[in-house]
């Protein structure tokens, strides 16, 4: 059973963002139960789920009244959470009404999720929005094992602690079996944060010990359907003519975390500083809208937009655009096909868990005529991808020199830098990520109230003999 906030849409229509995209991935192969808390407000909600069933996997909504929702999805969530864990304190708007809403939408899931749970299944529940769910289940009686993955990044132990309730966040996240992190960077940060808040101690098997309970940690970094992903490409690529001028594409959501003003910045002193390339070269920045209602969401439209505006004018000319940006989502195909036709990749967060983009560039290419990718060291996928051109997205400088390094770069250095990424992606894609979280939390060694060893798919005399 998965549980996010953001369910796949019913009709199988575009989605963007990381988690939908590759869970999605994921379930298909398998099939099985996803339970969704977004997207299905009402003043009179249902007491249980409201399935609907798609031909690859079902889906299970949980009904909310559309105030309780807003204070949790764009208040403690996206006002509180959301900053917090990418580093952004400025950014927090903390109202007592919010943590109340997160905490009664967890419990009310977990209510639907009871009735429907039968002991051996698992409980996979992803990200931020959901970190007192295993609670809530607890208190319940639920049984299963319950797994808890992190799409975004867990910051250093002095940033967590600037979330007002970072106590009880830690203890949720504790009454998980086991809880897995994009890299080794947050999942070193979670072992200082258990440490220190509930006197956690790491043991010899990379677990925690924590009130006399065990709790598995792991790093499974996320991935995509590559062999899929590069499907669509050369499918597309096939009847779509290459754009007349060699272009850079960046494609994330409008979110303050992606870091496009400092991108445009960086683009905008590369062709300050490299006039031989005017009219020479185009960027194109798709940016879909995403929690508009939230007041640091508009700021970021507004001020890219003045940036493109301001780019535009200042190096633009009658037969030449330098900065083409597009306010919507667009089909995986379409994007695929961009990708493949574009010589450079721009993947420049400030801060990003993982940042599935990066991959989808590389999975694209043309192995033979490859495009290079500029990514930022403060991606998750940095951790996985040392072969991309590694930028600081704070520096202007850095992002220039890099773009004018990709643009210059020889054919055989791109066939080797783009050769290393596309075969270390292709052993870890999207199943490789959820086999190895499924294989762990199935492992998991769970002591029951009668202190005897269960695992699972045995009896415990099975287990024991
Ligand atoms: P995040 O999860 O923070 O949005 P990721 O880069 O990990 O960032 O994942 C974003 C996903 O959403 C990718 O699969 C990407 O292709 C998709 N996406 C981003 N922008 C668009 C868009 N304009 N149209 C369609 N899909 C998009
Ligand atoms: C990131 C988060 C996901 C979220 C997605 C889109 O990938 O990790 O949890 O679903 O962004 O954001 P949204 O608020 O539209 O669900």
């Amino acid at each position: 059973m998965i549980v996010s906030n953001r369910a796949p849409s019913v009709d199988g229509s575009d989605d963007s963002g990381g988690l939908v995209v590759a869970l999605k991935d994921a379930l298909a192969k398998d099939g099985g139960l996803w339970i969704g808390g977004a997207a299905q407000q009402t003043e009179r909600p249902s007491a249980s789920l409201v399935l609907h069933h798609r031909a690859d996997f079902d889906i299970g909504l949980c009904e909310m009244e559309s105030g309780l929702y807003q204070d949790y999805y764009l208040g403690y969530s996206n006002s509180v959470l959301w900053p917090a864990l990418h580093g952004r304190l400025d950014l927090i708007d903390v109202q007592p009404r919010y943590a109340a809403a997160y905490r009664e939408v967890a419990r009310r899931l977990a209510r639907t999720i009871a009735e429907a749970v039968a002991e051996d299944d698992l409980i996979w529940v992803h990200d931020y929005q959901l970190i007192p769910l295993a609670h809530e289940l607890k208190a319940l009686g639920v049984k299963s094992r319950i797994g808890f993955f992190l799409h975004i990044p867990l910051p250093d132990l002095q940033t967590f602690k600037a979330i007002p309730d970072w106590r009880d966040l830690a203890r949720w996240l504790a009454d998980y079996d086991l809880v897995g992190f994009q890299t080794q960077r947050d999942l070193g940060h979670m072992i200082n944060i258990f440490r220190h808040t509930l006197r956690g101690e790491l043991r010899a098997n990379g677990n925690m010990g924590i009130d006399g309970r065990e709790i598995a940690l792991g790093c499974f970094p996320i991935s995509i359907n590559v062999d899929g992903f590069r499907r669509l490409a050369d499918e597309g690529a096939a009847d779509t003519p290459p754009p007349p001028l060699p272009r850079l594409i960046g494609v994330d959501r409008l979110d303050y975390s992606k870091g496009l003003p400092q991108r445009l910045a960086g683009y905008e002193v590369f062709l300050e500083s490299n006039p031989e390339f005017h009219s020479q070269v185009g960027l194109l920045q798709v940016a879909p809208p995403t929690r508009d209602d939230v007041d640091a969401y508009k700021e970021i439209r507004s001020e890219l937009e003045h940036l493109a505006g301001h780019i535009n004018g200042r190096f633009g000319t009658v037969d030449w655009t330098p900065v083409q940006y597009i306010h919507r989502a667009l089909p995986r195909d379409q994007l695929a096909v961009l990708f493949r036709l574009s010589r450079v990749g721009l993947v420049t967060p400030l801060f990003d868990g993982m940042n599935l983009v990066a991959k989808e560039y590389v999975a694209a290419q043309d192995e033979a005529d490859p495009g290079v990718l500029i990514l930022s060291q403060f991606a998750g996928a940095a951790e996985e991808m040392p072969e991309a051109l590694i930028v600081n997205p704070h520096d202007p400088q850095d992002i220039a020199r890099a773009i004018k390094a990709a643009l210059e770069m020889p054919l055989a250095e791109r066939v080797e830098r783009h050769g290393a990424l596309y075969s270390h992606l292709r052993i870890h894609d999207v199943d490789h990520w959820s086999a190895a979280f499924l294989k762990r939390l199935l492992s998991v060694e769970r002591i029951g109230v009668d202190g005897v060893a269960h695992f699972p798919g045995l009896e415990p005399w099975a287990a024991a003999g």
